[in-house]
């Protein structure tokens, strides 16, 4: 199972726990309604639908365009590039292409230049269904759809809420063209459910493992004291390092599949806590890329970071190296590297240099990288949110400042 490891966490005595699930209970009751990500049972029981609608999706078509923002986007990004590669697309079968994160035409021209060669479908997501970047990218792209093909209508599949909003209105008569997001399920912490589970199985990631690493994670939550409770372990790290001193925290990888999984955890984090001034700034860095630029900068300059390291015990994928003919002073007893054993290497020189600078380091260790052990990465970061936001006294689950910019931006175009 997961494991978060902080060697400068001291244990939380009897007293301290009782007072937290005390605490924690209250502020669950608060806000149940928004809880629905616990809920991976109904994920598990609607995924015949969805599995049937992915064969059918596949079978006829070979560009899948994703119009969707923020936690309507990023969760299936996340999971199809940490699962298939950051390369995904290079490989041959369907392809799977974003848009409806920007309103850049240079982005959205050179997508629909491809989509021109190709038999494509869309998808759109929009839990409100009123997301204006969503909405434009879909209507280009439904545009393009009504006047290339007589079926336009079969090209369309829609993922949105069923009372309100303007995206539920081009919902068409066919069957698996339309997938509800439920009302208890906020949009950043709707990746196991419909909103991301379409995306990635259309991908080919084997959503069922997904969910059954999440809903064992779950399982294990339910039976395990608070002071064992890994998610709460890390919430409750997270809020010591911030009183001393520690206010940004830097979620770390070596494996570059793994970036949009980083930005979605600085989704969740930033929508979810985000909400007054003392609070942790969440960024991530991949290595060895960053140590190149911002390893200067936590080296020596300002020392209020903690870093975060994601750790797979195994990989399978492992290059050999012969380091004697590129560089004779490394090789000593170590003459012929792996690069899984370089990069463990290149992770604990990083950790002890900055140490140096006093950034502290604690790590999230899971056994390999795969569906399974996804799945309860995803569940553990959605209870350490949930739970670390509750610590810090503000609604995880509301976003106003988001809302705010999407009411401002609506009067100025309106
Ligand atoms: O987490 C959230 O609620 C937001 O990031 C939303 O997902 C984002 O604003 C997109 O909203 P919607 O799904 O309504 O289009």
């Amino acid at each position: 199972m997961i494991k978060y490891i902080n060697e400068e966490l001291t244990d939380i005595d009897e007293l301290e726990s009782e007072n937290y699930t005390l605490e924690l209970q209250n502020l669950r009751d608060k806000y149940k309604d928004s809880m629905g990500f616990e809920n991976v049972e109904r994920s598990i029981e609607e995924l015949p639908i969805l599995l049937e609608c992915k064969d059918r999706i596949k079978e006829k078509f070979d560009l899948v365009l994703v119009c969707g923002i923020g936690g309507s986007y990023l969760g299936a990004r996340a999971v199809t590039e940490a699962v298939k590669g950051q390369l995904f697309n290079y490989k041959s079968g369907l392809k799977m292409l974003f848009l409806g994160n920007s309103l850049s035409s240079n982005h959205i021209k050179e997508v629909m230049d491809i989509a021109q060669g190709a038999n494509p479908c869309v998808i759109a997501v929009s839990k409100s269904g009123d997301t204006i970047e969503t909405l434009i990218s879909f209507q280009i792209i439904r545009k393009f759809l009504m006047e290339k093909y007589a079926d336009y209508e079969d090209r369309i599949f829609l993922i949105t809420n069923q009372k309100s909003g303007r995206l539920k209105n081009f919902k068409s008569a066919k069957e698996c063209g339309f997938f509800k997001v439920h009302e208890d399920v906020v949009g950043r912490y709707s990746l196991l459910n419909n909103v991301g589970l379409l995306p990635m199985a259309i991908a080919d990631v084997n959503v069922e493992q997904l969910l059954k690493g999440a809903l064992d994670y779950k399982r294990y939550l339910k039976d395990v004291d608070l002071k064992d409770n890994p998610s709460f372990l890390y919430a409750l790290s997270r809020k010591k390092f911030f009183e001393r001193g520690k206010k940004i925290e830097i979620l770390c990888t070596s494996n570059p599949a793994l970036e949009y999984l980083l930005k979605w955890y600085v989704q969740l984090f930033s929508e979810s806590e985000g909400k007054h001034k003392k609070i942790i700034y969440p960024n991530y860095l991949i290595y060895s890329q960053d140590l190149h630029s911002m390893g200067q900068f936590l080296q020596e300059g300002p020392n209020d970071i903690f870093e975060t390291y994601i750790n797979f015990a195994h990989n399978p994928i492992d290059y050999k190296v012969d380091l004697e003919e590129i560089n004779p002073y490394y090789y000593k007893d170590l003459r012929e590297y792996s690069l899984n054993l370089l990069n463990q290497k290149t992770i604990k020189a990083t950790k002890d240099a900055h140490l140096k600078n006093d950034i502290k380091t604690s790590e999230i260790s899971l056994d390999r990288l795969d569906e399974y052990n996804l799945g309860q990465l995803l569940y553990f970061f959605m209870a350490s949110c949930s739970i670390s936001s509750m610590l810090f006294g503000v609604n995880p689950y509301d976003q106003p400042g988001v809302e705010e910019y999407k009411s401002i931006f609506k009067d100025i175009i309106r």
